[in-house]
């Protein structure tokens, strides 16, 4: 039997909700707390680099205010070290962040990168905040993330998650392999990224993945059942997975 498996709930989307109006309504750190309480073991939260959503009084608040691990989502650059550095968030994710992009398409080239992630990695971890990189499953990104000393990575599952039939089947053996070679090197292996209800199982079903992240559909989930309902049941398919 795999191990337990935690819930990374990300708020970015109240904060998009929030942001399409301005003002202070609907609250992400309110969201969290409610998440919390729902069974979640952890908030995930992405500043980025144009404050589409997250802003930095809310990391603010979020570091101040949450009993659960944060993990920061953060592109490699100077500010958002900084930044991290200053809040020292349980956990800091590296991803790659693209101005015009909807969403973080694809993971961060580890391997093609590792000169400006090496010092990050470094510091990073000098200052008890667990790194992880957010990568594709993909084995010549898990050898750049030994080769980077990271102690996490998390597998992007965005393909599997557009993918149907044997294409899905084939990316789910893909994110099995990867999720097999970082274990084999020492690395915690996390997973995120267009998770839902209906495709969710597959993937906590593998046996070295230890976290899930997820935000999108929970987030639109809770409009129509509630957050801690979308949630609780997120955590229940995760359970039976196991
Ligand atoms: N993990 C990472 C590293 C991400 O960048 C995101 C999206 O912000 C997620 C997980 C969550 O993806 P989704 O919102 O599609 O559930």
């Amino acid at each position: 039997m795999a191990g337990p498996l935690r819930l990374g709930v990300n708020i970015d989307h109240v904060a998009t909700v929030r942001n399409a109006r301005g003002g202070g309504l609907p609250d992400p750190v309110r969201a969290a707390l409610l998440a919390a309480q729902a069974g979640a073991d952890g908030i995930t939260a992405h500043l980025r680099e144009d404050r589409r959503h997250i802003t930095d009084a809310d990391i603010a608040r979020l570091s101040a205010e949450l009993a659960i691990p944060l993990n920061l989502e953060m592109a490699a650059t100077d500010e958002m070290l900084a930044i991290a550095l200053r809040h020292r968030p349980h956990a800091a994710c590296i991803v790659p962040e693209k101005r015009e992009e909807r969403t973080t398409e694809g993971g961060i080239d580890a391997a093609g990168q590792h000169d400006r992630l090496a010092p990050m990695v470094r510091e990073l971890g000098a200052a008890n905040i667990r790194v992880s990189l957010f990568i594709e499953p993909d084995p010549r990104q898990i050898a750049a993330a030994v080769a980077l000393g990271a102690p996490v990575v998390e597998l992007h599952t965005g393909r599997y998650a557009e993918l149907d039939g044997e294409a899905r089947t084939a990316e789910l053996r893909r994110l099995a392999d990867a999720a097999a070679l970082a274990a084999k090197n020492g690395i915690e292996v996390h997973a995120g990224h267009g998770l839902t209800f209906d495709n969710v199982m597959p993937v906590a079903a593998i046996p070295q993945v230890r976290e899930l992240n997820i935000g999108h559909f929970l987030i639109g989930e809770a409009i129509f059942t509630g957050l801690e309902d979308s949630v609780r049941r997120m955590k229940a398919s995760m359970d039976e997975a196991r």
